[in-house]
């Protein structure tokens, strides 16, 4: 996503003391990813004997087998998505990132609540990682659960590069036999344009960016970008990965939409999907036959895996196609790459229809501040915002330690848009989920509370990334 303009860059080292310094308001300076509360806030989550799991991380051109399709791409390595990443709750994660791209470049730990200076974003973080040089990542890990992680630069995340990043929880009480992560990923790079000529087709509105969906009862406008290509573990559906169980077993699925434009509608032949954790953390058990999920979104569901060889779609929702893994238990004939289960026309589900488990729900609190976020846009010119303003040019929104803060997402808009928090886990108000990314439908208002424990300045954000790359994003900024 956007880095910030030069002119910031050059007021301090790194632009970092120059953010601080510009965000200076009312007296009070916005809480630097260098100050003293950050390293506090990262000290209270460390313990001794802390177990430290270390990976490496090396972005760089590749050439990739997309099941039929080969593309030059971006990629952590040789394939898509990139390394699965794996720690326990309360773990130290160092990870070293030995960037080979062609491009400055930054990692960012989706859905983490960790230490402001370790978020990965350029130009209110960290300087950007240059072309052939390294950044060490060293952060705690607090939560259990589903994220993952995505360069936080331009629209590079539309390329190959993200990974699943999941923490155990050392109490989980289990009840599953075997899990399986999926990564879903609409795909374009090197089928004939880049993400960066996508962006520049919609901004210079030369049709480039391509007719993206039609209009959807759920979500309104689908997506603004048309895809050749839709992905579950890098794979399209003609050429599908198997999850193989045995008949009767439980099967945890980690859903992870790592999609940059596209919602994704999901189910599995002939089961129901029962719902136990969004973006990482517990929800009162749903069950149901489909699950909506937008872009940045994690679910994870129970299946009981029936005798045979089943479906599991992601319907890109409002476009043409569909992603595609195959469950197996027994031989026979796999379902064709466009089978369309009736369950996707069953009970859809969505995070705002969700309950936060009584473990994470969070406390009843009076609400020390708000804010409201008012979502506008336009497609020509291609432009979004966050209270009629365009990032890097957005008012933070001001916050304090300690506060309960309570963030209402308005849509004016008609298109849907998944709004992410960094470095927090937010509450839907009256006891629904935690979430760090919630879809937000045209024309509709999600309130959210979340308490103000982390110091720093939080990008919040549409993460249809070609929204946010042209605007709609701004900063929660801790005051000090
Ligand atoms: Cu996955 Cu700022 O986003
Ligand atoms: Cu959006």
């Amino acid at each position: 996503m956007l880095e910030l303009p030069r002119r910031n860059i050059l007021l301090g080292a790194f632009g970092l003391a120059g953010l601080a310094a510009v965000n200076a308001c009312g007296g009070t300076t916005a809480v630097p990813p260098t100050a003293e509360s950050v390293r506090h806030a990262e000290a209270l989550r460390r313990r001794p004997g802390q177990r430290v799991v270390t990976a490496r991380l090396t972005p760089r051109p590749v050439t990739v087998d997309l099941g039929g399709p080969v593309v030059n791409t971006w990629a952590y390595g040789d394939s898509v998505p990139g390394p699965l990443l794996r720690a326990r709750a309360g773990d130290l994660m160092r990870v070293q990132v030995d960037n080979r791209l062609p491009a400055t470049t930054s990692v960012h730990w989706h859905g983490i609540a960790l230490r402001h200076d370790m978020d990965g974003v350029p130009g209110v973080t960290q300087a950007p990682i240059n072309a052939g040089s390294s950044f060490t990542y060293e952060f705690t890990v607090p939560d259990p659960g589903t994220y993952f992680y995505h360069p936080h630069s331009g629209v590079q995340l539309d390329r190959g590069l993200h990974g699943a990043l999941l923490v155990d929880d050392p109490a989980d009480p289990g009840g599953y036999d075997v899990e399986r992560t999926v990564v879903l990923d609409d795909w374009v790079d090197g089928t004939g344009r880049t993400p960066e000529q996508v962006l520049k087709g919609l901004t210079e509105g030369s049709g480039k960016g391509g007719k993206g969906g039609g209009l959807t009862p759920l979500l309104g406008v689908a997506g603004d970008v048309a895809y050749p290509h839709y992905l579950a573990n890098g794979r399209v559906p003609a050429a599908p990965v198997t999850l193989s169980a045995k008949p009767g077993q439980r099967l945890r699925l980690r859903l992870i939409n790592a999609g940059s434009d596209t919602a994704f509608r999901v189910a599995l032949g002939g089961h129901r999907l029962t719902v136990t954790h969004s973006d990482g953390f517990p929800v009162v058990p749903v069950t149901t036959d489909a699950l909506l999920i937008g872009m940045g979104e994690r679910y994870d569901v129970l299946v009981t895996v029936g005798d045979g060889v089943f479906p599991l779609v992601a319907v890109a929702e409002g476009k043409q196609g569909n992603a595609l893994a195959l469950v197996r238990s027994a031989a026979g004939t796999p379902p064709s790459a466009s089978a369309r289960p009736t369950e996707l026309a069953g009970k859809v589900t969505l995070g705002t229809d969700l309950s936060a488990a009584d473990a994470v729900r969070l406390q009843a609190k009076g609400v020390d501040r708000r804010h409201d976020l008012l979502l506008s846009g336009s497609t020509t010119p291609y432009r979004w915002t966050v209270n009629g303003k365009a990032f890097p040019d957005a008012d933070p929104l001001p916050i304090e330690a300690g506060q309960r803060v309570r963030l209402r997402f308005k849509n004016m808009t008609m298109m849907f848009h998944p709004m992410h928090v960094h470095g927090h886990t937010f509450g839907l108000v009256r006891g629904g989920a935690r979430k760090d990314t919630v879809i937000v439908r045209p024309m509709q208002t999600v309130e959210v509370d979340f308490d103000a424990n982390n110091p720093g300045q939080w990008m919040t954000h549409c993460h249809n990334i070609y929204h946010a790359e042209t605007g709609m994003m701004t900063t929660l900024a801790y005051k000090s």
